[in-house]
Protein backbone atom coordinates (compact mmCIF):
# COMPACT_ATOMS: atom_id res chain seq x y z
CA UNK A 1 0.00 0.00 0.00
CA UNK A 2 1.19 3.83 -1.15
CA UNK A 3 1.71 5.72 2.34
CA UNK A 4 -0.38 8.94 0.36
CA UNK A 5 -2.56 8.56 -2.46
CA UNK A 6 -4.59 10.95 -4.59
CA UNK A 7 -7.23 10.49 -7.13
CA UNK A 8 -8.29 13.24 -9.34
CA UNK A 9 -8.24 15.28 -6.31
CA UNK A 10 -10.33 18.53 -5.90
CA UNK A 11 -10.71 21.27 -3.86
CA UNK A 12 -12.57 24.44 -4.06
CA UNK A 13 -12.95 28.18 -2.54
CA UNK A 14 -15.98 29.00 -4.00
CA UNK A 15 -15.28 29.68 -8.01
CA UNK A 16 -11.81 29.21 -7.19
CA UNK A 17 -10.23 25.79 -7.68
CA UNK A 18 -7.36 25.41 -5.47
CA UNK A 19 -6.15 21.78 -6.43
CA UNK A 20 -7.28 20.63 -9.42
CA UNK A 21 -7.91 17.31 -10.36
CA UNK A 22 -4.69 16.26 -8.69
CA UNK A 23 -3.65 12.41 -9.05
CA UNK A 24 -0.29 11.31 -7.41
CA UNK A 25 0.90 8.44 -5.26
CA UNK A 26 3.86 8.52 -2.39
CA UNK A 27 5.33 5.49 -1.72
CA UNK A 28 6.09 3.84 1.89
CA UNK A 29 9.82 5.60 2.72
CA UNK A 30 9.44 8.70 0.23
CA UNK A 31 10.76 11.97 0.66
CA UNK A 32 8.00 13.88 -1.78
CA UNK A 33 8.73 17.51 -2.26
CA UNK A 34 5.79 19.38 -3.16
CA UNK A 35 7.08 22.29 -5.17
CA UNK A 36 5.19 25.66 -6.27
CA UNK A 37 5.00 29.52 -6.11
CA UNK A 38 2.59 30.99 -3.64
CA UNK A 39 -1.01 30.13 -4.15
CA UNK A 40 -0.20 26.87 -6.09
CA UNK A 41 -2.25 25.08 -3.70
CA UNK A 42 0.19 23.61 -1.41
CA UNK A 43 -1.31 24.32 1.91
CA UNK A 44 -4.58 23.39 0.67
CA UNK A 45 -3.55 19.94 -0.49
CA UNK A 46 -1.49 19.22 2.66
CA UNK A 47 -5.40 20.26 4.88
CA UNK A 48 -6.69 18.04 2.15
CA UNK A 49 -4.19 15.09 2.87
CA UNK A 50 -4.71 16.02 6.95
CA UNK A 51 -8.85 15.73 6.74
CA UNK A 52 -9.15 19.49 7.51
CA UNK A 53 -10.66 20.17 4.57
CA UNK A 54 -12.39 17.62 2.73
CA UNK A 55 -12.50 17.19 -1.59
CA UNK A 56 -14.41 19.29 -3.21
CA UNK A 57 -14.10 16.22 -6.12
CA UNK A 58 -11.84 13.35 -6.30
CA UNK A 59 -10.50 11.34 -3.14
CA UNK A 60 -7.39 10.88 -1.35
CA UNK A 61 -6.14 8.08 1.47
CA UNK A 62 -3.27 8.10 3.65
CA UNK A 63 -1.99 5.17 4.72
CA UNK A 64 -4.95 3.52 2.96
CA UNK A 65 -7.51 5.76 5.10
CA UNK A 66 -10.09 8.83 3.92
CA UNK A 67 -8.32 11.42 5.91
CA UNK A 68 -11.89 13.52 6.55
CA UNK A 69 -13.67 10.78 7.43
CA UNK A 70 -10.73 8.47 9.36
CA UNK A 71 -8.99 11.69 10.74
CA UNK A 72 -8.99 10.72 14.32
CA UNK A 73 -7.37 7.18 13.99
CA UNK A 74 -5.17 8.72 11.43
CA UNK A 75 -3.93 11.47 13.17
CA UNK A 76 -2.17 9.48 15.33
CA UNK A 77 -0.16 7.86 12.86
CA UNK A 78 0.56 11.00 11.07
CA UNK A 79 2.63 14.63 12.66
CA UNK A 80 2.19 18.08 10.59
CA UNK A 81 4.43 20.73 10.75
CA UNK A 82 2.24 23.50 9.56
CA UNK A 83 3.24 27.12 8.18
CA UNK A 84 2.90 28.97 11.60
CA UNK A 85 3.94 26.76 14.40
CA UNK A 86 0.63 25.77 16.41
CA UNK A 87 2.47 25.90 20.01
CA UNK A 88 1.45 27.75 22.93
CA UNK A 89 3.41 30.43 24.14
CA UNK A 90 2.67 30.81 28.24
CA UNK A 91 3.64 27.14 27.80
CA UNK A 92 7.03 25.90 28.28
CA UNK A 93 8.92 23.67 25.67
CA UNK A 94 8.35 20.92 27.50
CA UNK A 95 4.58 21.49 28.09
CA UNK A 96 4.37 21.78 24.76
CA UNK A 97 5.39 18.42 24.16
CA UNK A 98 4.05 16.66 27.12
CA UNK A 99 0.50 18.16 26.00
CA UNK A 100 0.46 17.37 22.40
CA UNK A 101 2.25 13.79 23.32
CA UNK A 102 -1.31 13.41 25.69
CA UNK A 103 -3.73 14.56 22.45
CA UNK A 104 -1.66 11.89 20.46
CA UNK A 105 -2.55 9.54 23.68
CA UNK A 106 0.60 8.39 24.35
CA UNK A 107 1.31 6.91 27.48
CA UNK A 108 2.53 9.71 30.18
CA UNK A 109 5.74 7.63 31.21
CA UNK A 110 6.73 7.09 27.55
CA UNK A 111 6.16 10.68 26.94
CA UNK A 112 8.38 12.23 29.54
CA UNK A 113 11.26 10.63 28.28
CA UNK A 114 10.64 10.83 24.50
CA UNK A 115 9.97 14.33 25.22
CA UNK A 116 12.99 14.98 27.12
CA UNK A 117 14.98 13.25 24.07
CA UNK A 118 13.56 15.36 21.41
CA UNK A 119 14.29 18.53 23.56
CA UNK A 120 17.94 17.13 23.32
CA UNK A 121 18.02 15.87 19.59
CA UNK A 122 16.62 19.53 18.65
CA UNK A 123 18.76 21.49 20.83
CA UNK A 124 16.09 23.05 23.01
CA UNK A 125 17.18 21.06 26.46
CA UNK A 126 18.58 24.08 28.11
CA UNK A 127 15.75 26.10 27.79
CA UNK A 128 13.09 23.05 27.94
CA UNK A 129 11.43 25.05 30.65
CA UNK A 130 11.45 28.20 29.40
CA UNK A 131 8.45 30.13 27.79
CA UNK A 132 7.94 29.30 24.37
CA UNK A 133 6.61 33.00 23.89
CA UNK A 134 10.34 34.11 24.41
CA UNK A 135 11.99 31.96 21.93
CA UNK A 136 13.43 32.63 18.46
CA UNK A 137 11.55 31.69 15.38
CA UNK A 138 14.12 28.71 14.44
CA UNK A 139 13.80 27.78 18.58
CA UNK A 140 10.06 27.53 17.68
CA UNK A 141 10.25 26.14 14.41
CA UNK A 142 12.53 23.39 15.99
CA UNK A 143 10.20 22.80 18.95
CA UNK A 144 7.08 22.52 16.03
CA UNK A 145 9.39 19.86 14.23
CA UNK A 146 10.15 18.19 17.69
CA UNK A 147 5.88 18.57 18.58
CA UNK A 148 5.35 16.58 15.00
CA UNK A 149 7.62 13.67 15.18
CA UNK A 150 7.32 13.62 19.13
CA UNK A 151 4.85 9.88 18.25
CA UNK A 152 6.64 8.61 15.97
CA UNK A 153 4.45 9.01 12.64
CA UNK A 154 4.91 6.83 9.89
CA UNK A 155 3.90 10.36 7.73
CA UNK A 156 5.41 13.63 8.48
CA UNK A 157 3.79 16.66 6.35
CA UNK A 158 5.78 19.93 6.32
CA UNK A 159 4.68 22.76 4.89
CA UNK A 160 7.16 25.18 4.28
CA UNK A 161 9.13 24.47 7.22
CA UNK A 162 12.06 26.90 6.58
CA UNK A 163 10.05 30.17 4.85
CA UNK A 164 10.40 31.49 8.00
CA UNK A 165 14.03 31.32 9.11
CA UNK A 166 17.01 33.01 8.50
CA UNK A 167 19.58 31.39 6.81
CA UNK A 168 21.04 29.59 9.66
CA UNK A 169 17.98 28.86 11.53
CA UNK A 170 16.64 27.18 8.10
CA UNK A 171 19.71 25.27 7.74
CA UNK A 172 19.20 23.52 11.64
CA UNK A 173 15.88 23.02 10.67
CA UNK A 174 16.47 20.86 7.22
CA UNK A 175 19.44 18.97 8.93
CA UNK A 176 17.13 18.04 11.66
CA UNK A 177 14.95 17.04 9.03
CA UNK A 178 17.06 15.16 7.15
CA UNK A 179 17.91 13.19 10.36
CA UNK A 180 14.41 12.47 11.54
CA UNK A 181 13.52 11.37 7.85
CA UNK A 182 15.72 8.88 7.13
CA UNK A 183 15.17 6.75 10.62
CA UNK A 184 12.56 4.26 10.65
CA UNK A 185 11.35 4.35 6.95
CA UNK A 186 9.31 7.44 7.47
CA UNK A 187 7.45 9.56 4.36
CA UNK A 188 7.32 12.56 4.03
CA UNK A 189 5.45 14.85 2.29
CA UNK A 190 7.33 17.95 2.25
CA UNK A 191 5.86 21.40 0.62
CA UNK A 192 8.09 24.19 0.04
CA UNK A 193 9.24 26.77 -2.55
CA UNK A 194 12.87 26.83 -1.21
CA UNK A 195 14.38 24.88 -4.16
CA UNK A 196 17.84 24.01 -3.03
CA UNK A 197 15.88 22.49 0.62
CA UNK A 198 14.01 20.22 -1.96
CA UNK A 199 17.11 19.18 -3.91
CA UNK A 200 19.18 18.19 -0.71
CA UNK A 201 15.73 16.31 0.98
CA UNK A 202 13.71 14.88 -1.51
CA UNK A 203 13.80 11.56 -3.60
CA UNK A 204 10.90 12.50 -6.48
CA UNK A 205 9.11 15.80 -6.71
CA UNK A 206 5.49 16.97 -8.08
CA UNK A 207 5.68 20.40 -9.78
CA UNK A 208 2.27 22.62 -8.74
CA UNK A 209 0.97 25.62 -10.61
CA UNK A 210 -2.39 27.20 -10.07
CA UNK A 211 -3.84 23.52 -8.15
CA UNK A 212 -2.24 21.63 -11.22
CA UNK A 213 0.05 19.46 -11.18
CA UNK A 214 2.39 19.89 -14.08
CA UNK A 215 5.03 17.12 -13.38
CA UNK A 216 5.91 14.18 -11.22
CA UNK A 217 9.81 12.16 -10.76
CA UNK A 218 13.28 12.62 -9.96
CA UNK A 219 15.14 15.35 -10.70
CA UNK A 220 16.85 13.32 -12.91
CA UNK A 221 13.41 11.83 -14.75
CA UNK A 222 12.64 15.54 -15.16
CA UNK A 223 15.38 16.89 -16.15
CA UNK A 224 15.77 13.85 -19.18
CA UNK A 225 11.84 15.40 -20.52
CA UNK A 226 12.66 18.65 -20.36
CA UNK A 227 16.16 18.48 -22.02
CA UNK A 228 17.48 15.72 -24.37
CA UNK A 229 21.19 16.33 -23.85
CA UNK A 230 23.90 17.33 -22.15
CA UNK A 231 25.94 20.40 -22.29
CA UNK A 232 29.77 19.95 -21.48
CA UNK A 233 32.08 22.75 -20.60
CA UNK A 234 35.47 22.11 -22.30
CA UNK A 235 38.54 24.23 -21.80
CA UNK A 236 41.90 24.33 -23.92
CA UNK A 237 45.27 25.97 -23.13
CA UNK A 238 45.97 27.35 -26.00
CA UNK A 239 43.68 28.63 -29.29
CA UNK A 240 42.65 25.71 -31.70
CA UNK A 241 42.38 25.18 -35.29
CA UNK A 242 39.53 27.08 -36.66
CA UNK A 243 37.87 24.12 -37.98
CA UNK A 244 37.24 23.45 -34.26
CA UNK A 245 33.79 23.99 -33.89
CA UNK A 246 33.14 22.21 -37.25
CA UNK A 247 34.92 18.90 -36.08
CA UNK A 248 33.33 19.08 -33.18
CA UNK A 249 29.59 19.10 -34.78
CA UNK A 250 29.99 15.95 -36.94
CA UNK A 251 31.36 14.02 -33.97
CA UNK A 252 28.45 10.79 -33.48
CA UNK A 253 25.84 12.00 -30.83
CA UNK A 254 26.73 15.70 -30.56
CA UNK A 255 23.73 17.76 -31.14
CA UNK A 256 25.43 21.28 -30.42
CA UNK A 257 28.14 22.92 -30.62
CA UNK A 258 29.35 26.79 -29.83
CA UNK A 259 32.74 28.44 -28.92
CA UNK A 260 32.27 30.16 -25.28
CA UNK A 261 35.39 32.16 -26.35
CA UNK A 262 36.43 33.25 -30.29
CA UNK A 263 39.87 31.36 -30.14
CA UNK A 264 38.33 28.23 -28.91
CA UNK A 265 39.99 27.88 -25.57
CA UNK A 266 36.45 27.64 -24.47
CA UNK A 267 33.55 25.68 -25.94
CA UNK A 268 30.25 24.28 -24.96
CA UNK A 269 29.14 21.05 -26.42
CA UNK A 270 25.87 19.11 -26.05
CA UNK A 271 25.77 15.63 -26.58
CA UNK A 272 23.33 13.05 -26.38
CA UNK A 273 24.80 11.38 -23.05
CA UNK A 274 27.75 11.10 -21.05
CA UNK A 275 29.30 8.17 -23.04
CA UNK A 276 29.55 10.65 -26.77
CA UNK A 277 31.98 12.95 -24.13
CA UNK A 278 35.52 10.78 -25.04
CA UNK A 279 34.83 11.37 -28.73
CA UNK A 280 34.37 15.10 -28.47
CA UNK A 281 37.52 15.47 -26.27
CA UNK A 282 39.21 13.21 -28.96
CA UNK A 283 38.07 15.35 -31.71
CA UNK A 284 39.42 18.79 -29.60
CA UNK A 285 42.92 17.18 -29.25
CA UNK A 286 43.33 15.31 -33.10
CA UNK A 287 42.62 19.59 -33.60
CA UNK A 288 45.70 20.42 -31.54
CA UNK A 289 43.25 21.43 -28.30
CA UNK A 290 45.20 21.10 -25.38
CA UNK A 291 42.27 19.53 -22.89
CA UNK A 292 42.85 20.95 -19.72
CA UNK A 293 38.77 20.50 -18.00
CA UNK A 294 35.67 18.93 -19.10
CA UNK A 295 32.72 19.53 -17.53
CA UNK A 296 29.20 18.16 -17.22
CA UNK A 297 26.35 20.38 -16.84
CA UNK A 298 24.52 19.44 -13.75
CA UNK A 299 20.70 20.01 -13.87
CA UNK A 300 19.37 21.72 -10.68
CA UNK A 301 16.11 21.39 -9.63
CA UNK A 302 16.04 25.33 -9.48
CA UNK A 303 16.69 24.75 -13.49
CA UNK A 304 13.90 22.08 -13.64
CA UNK A 305 11.47 24.11 -11.94
CA UNK A 306 11.70 27.21 -14.00
CA UNK A 307 11.53 25.37 -16.81
CA UNK A 308 8.61 24.00 -15.77
CA UNK A 309 6.60 26.89 -14.94
CA UNK A 310 7.97 28.62 -18.15
CA UNK A 311 10.61 30.44 -17.22
CA UNK A 312 14.30 30.45 -19.06
CA UNK A 313 16.45 27.72 -16.96
CA UNK A 314 20.06 29.65 -15.97
CA UNK A 315 21.87 25.90 -16.95
CA UNK A 316 20.98 26.09 -20.87
CA UNK A 317 22.68 28.47 -22.84
CA UNK A 318 20.69 31.69 -24.19
CA UNK A 319 21.55 30.04 -28.08
CA UNK A 320 20.49 26.55 -26.25
CA UNK A 321 16.60 27.98 -25.69
CA UNK A 322 16.78 29.72 -29.36
CA UNK A 323 17.55 26.45 -31.03
CA UNK A 324 15.73 23.96 -28.99
CA UNK A 325 12.55 26.33 -29.03
CA UNK A 326 12.31 25.77 -25.67
CA UNK A 327 13.01 29.15 -24.30
CA UNK A 328 9.73 31.21 -24.87
CA UNK A 329 7.29 28.14 -23.76
CA UNK A 330 4.56 29.54 -21.37
N1 LIG B 1 -9.83 29.54 3.05
C1 LIG B 1 -9.72 30.00 1.82
N2 LIG B 1 -10.72 30.68 1.21
C2 LIG B 1 -10.60 31.12 -0.04
N3 LIG B 1 -9.51 30.94 -0.82
C3 LIG B 1 -8.48 30.28 -0.29
C4 LIG B 1 -8.52 29.78 1.05
N4 LIG B 1 -7.34 29.16 1.31
C5 LIG B 1 -6.60 29.27 0.18
N5 LIG B 1 -7.27 29.94 -0.78
C6 LIG B 1 -6.79 30.20 -2.14
O1 LIG B 1 -6.48 28.97 -2.74
C7 LIG B 1 -5.31 29.06 -3.52
C8 LIG B 1 -4.28 28.05 -3.03
O2 LIG B 1 -3.86 28.46 -1.75
P1 LIG B 1 -2.84 27.61 -0.88
O3 LIG B 1 -3.27 26.20 -0.86
O4 LIG B 1 -2.68 28.31 0.42
O5 LIG B 1 -1.51 27.71 -1.75
P2 LIG B 1 0.04 27.62 -1.33
O6 LIG B 1 0.12 26.94 0.00
O7 LIG B 1 0.67 26.85 -2.44
O8 LIG B 1 0.56 29.02 -1.27
C9 LIG B 1 -4.85 30.49 -3.43
O9 LIG B 1 -5.32 31.17 -4.56
C10 LIG B 1 -5.49 30.99 -2.16
O10 LIG B 1 -5.73 32.38 -2.23
MG1 LIG C 1 1.03 27.49 1.71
Amino acid sequence: MDAIQTDALSRRYGNLTAVADVTLTVARGEVFGVLGPNGAGKTTMVRLLNGVLAPSAGSCRVLGLDPARQGSGLRRRTGVLTESPALYERMTARENLRFFGTMYGMPAGKLAARADAMLEAFGLAERADAKVGGFSKGMKQRLALARALLHEPEVLFLDEPTAALDPEAARRVTELIMEFTRQAGRTVFLCTHYLPEAQRLCDRVAVLNRGRLIATGTLAELARTLWHGTWVDVECLVASAPDLLEAVRVVAGVTDARLDEPDGTRLAVQVEGEERIPAVVRAIVERGGQVVRVNAREHTLEDVYFELQGEPAHAQPAVASETSGRGGRR
